[in-house]
């Protein structure tokens, strides 16, 4: 099976030349690319087999060929972004017919107080609360959606951070896909991990049945690696 692998560039590469030259080399079938917003229009001319993502929804997206659209990353519910207006950008991207990608995960005090997975069963009934809400048919989409499930302190920009072990991941994501069921039944879902995943542990996330894919920040900058992943996730 084809694992969804998807790059989260985050706020790199620093010129639109870097970001093209990087797109080009990373121009995989099956592979996501997330530039920053500046560089989406540029680097959408350059990929003939990856697939265009967005960082953040933007009604200009669609236009543009944006298939995928991550949503709620912590970076940006660091920075206040609720639940709330999660919600809402969800049911906007699917709206216009893309598929949103929403990252939920626990912080490091959440998982020591052992609070980790009402955490991510609150974010999943919060953030889905609008598609909810909304018939199906009413959707231009064939209610594609994805989960990334991102541990926060397994992100590589944080501190001390250390990839979640492939068991742990796999145990979260069995409970994401169990509050799946009862929050959108029949819904086309994937769930991924990310958090730290590169070249080298990337086979051992991959091989979980319960992980379909992942979001790779740090690592997805290098070409090198994206091309090793991928030829794991086409096994
Ligand atoms: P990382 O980032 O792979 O650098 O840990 C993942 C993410 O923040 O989406």
């Amino acid at each position: 099976m084809l694992k969804l692998i998807v790059a989260n560039w985050k706020m790199h590469p620093q010129t639109v030349s870097e970001a093209i030259a990087l797109a080009r080399e990373e121009d995989i079938d099956g592979f996501v690319i997330a530039p920053p917003v500046q560089f989406i229009s540029d680097v959408s001319r350059v990929l003939e087999h990856a697939t265009l993502g967005a960082q953040d929804y933007s009604e200009h997206l669609q236009p543009l060929g944006v298939q995928y659209v991550i949503i709620g990353h912590s970076d940006r519910r660091a920075q206040g972004e609720t639940d709330e207006a999660i919600a809402k950008k969800m049911k906007l991207v699917l709206e216009q017919g893309m598929t949103p990608i929403l990252c939920v995960g626990e912080s490091a005090i959440d998982r020591a107080a052992g609070r980790a997975k009402e955490v991510v069963r609150e974010q999943l009934r919060l953030d889905l609360a609008d598609i909810r809400s909304v018939r199906r048919q009413l959707l231009a989409a064939s209610c594609k959606l994805a989960i990334a499930y991102e541990p926060i302190w397994a992100i590589s920009t944080n501190p001390n951070a250390t990839p979640d072990t492939p068991d742990n991941a796999a145990h979260m994501i069995h409970l994401i896909y169990k509050e799946l069921r009862v929050l959108l039944p029949q819904w086309n879902t994937k769930v991924l991990y990310g958090g730290s995943v590169d070249e080298y542990n990337a086979e051992s996330f991959l091989a979980k049945p319960e992980i379909d894919g992942c979001l790779i920040g740090g690592a997805s900058l290098r070409s090198e690696a994206i091309k090793k992943i991928m030829k794991i996730a086409k096994k």
